[in-house]
């Protein structure tokens, strides 16, 4: 039985949602929200035993059977996300949402000394893989009446400055991708937002403030709320870049001319 189920049309139910980076902070978030909210959960990390845990977890909780999805996306090419669609595709017959989480910091690096390897990297899990992900999936995202893709951001000011490197370079163009792709698919079933959390407790954050007392920071599940009403379209007048607040939404249209921050 469903967690949500007795009760009146939980917002998610029977909608398939694929969740990236579902073993970190915001995307295990995220992926227990939503499956709470009556979502079946495709997890995709590639950390197995973090992945069987939470599956196990939601299962022992009543949600729908969540689907593991391991996959190293620095290494993965166009033909593998092909074969995520068509896994998704031949699984459910549907699907009805992604949300982008998986990210990828080292650490805070100069561009000057910063390994050459990393900047490939970096822009490749940041940048290039949300990217070939949504472009396979879109076929089937556009099979339904409504869906949504969810992008997480960074802040663009603070990510513009001295030491951010590919992750900053690449959260930057995430955000160009944003509203490009919003824009194509204006008259589409496809809602897409970029989505920005504030600071919050997780392994990324620690990478880059790690002089900080994280338990003055949010938990991620603050913030996964505020994400699975997105994907349930509930506010259909949700601005394109959305802000997050914990535990709830304050639209701010940061806009492009946040660019130059
Ligand atoms: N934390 C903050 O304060 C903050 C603020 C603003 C925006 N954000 C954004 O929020 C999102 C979630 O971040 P978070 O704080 O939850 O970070 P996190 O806990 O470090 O989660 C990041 C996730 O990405 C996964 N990942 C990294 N490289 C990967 C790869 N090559 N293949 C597959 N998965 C990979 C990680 O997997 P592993 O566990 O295997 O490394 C992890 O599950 C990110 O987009 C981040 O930019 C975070």
């Amino acid at each position: 039985m469903a967690a949500n189920d007795g009760a009146a049309s939980p917002p998610l139910a029977n909608r398939v949602i694929l969740i990236t980076g579902a073993n970190g902070g915001l995307g295990e978030a995220v992926a227990r929200a939503s499956a709470a909210a009556g979502a079946n959960v495709v997890l995709l990390g590639r950390r197995v035993p973090r992945l069987t845990r939470l599956h196990d977890e939601l299962e022992a909780a009543g949600c729908r059977t969540p689907s593991i999805y391991p996959m190293d996306l620095s290494g993965a090419v166009p033909e593998d996300y092909d074969v995520l669609a068509r896994a998704i595709a031949d699984e459910y017959g549907r699907l009805d949402g992604i949300v982008h989480c998986a990210a990828e910091l080292k650490g805070l690096s100069s561009l000057q000394n910063l390994p050459l390897e990393d900047w490939f990297t970096g822009l490749h899990v940041n940048l290039t893989a949300p990217f070939l992900l949504t472009r396979a999936c879109l076929p089937l995202l556009r099979e339904r009446e409504d869906a949504c893709v969810l992008f997480a951001l960074d802040d663009a000011q603070r990510t513009a400055r001295a030491f951010w490197g590919p992750y900053g370079v690449a959260k930057h163009a995430l955000r160009g991708l944003v509203s490009i792709l919003a824009d194509e698919l204006e008259n589409s079933p496809i809602r897409v937002h970029g989505v920005e959390p504030g600071p919050m407790r997780s392994a990324l954050r620690a990478r880059a403030f790690f002089a900080e007392d994280a338990s003055t920071l949010p938990d991620p599940s603050a913030y996964a709320r505020a994400c699975v009403q997105l994907l349930a379209g509930t506010d259909r007048a949700a601005p394109r870049f959305v802000t997050l607040q914990p535990h709830s939404i304050a639209p701010r249209s940061l806009g492009l001319a946040t660019f130059a921050g």
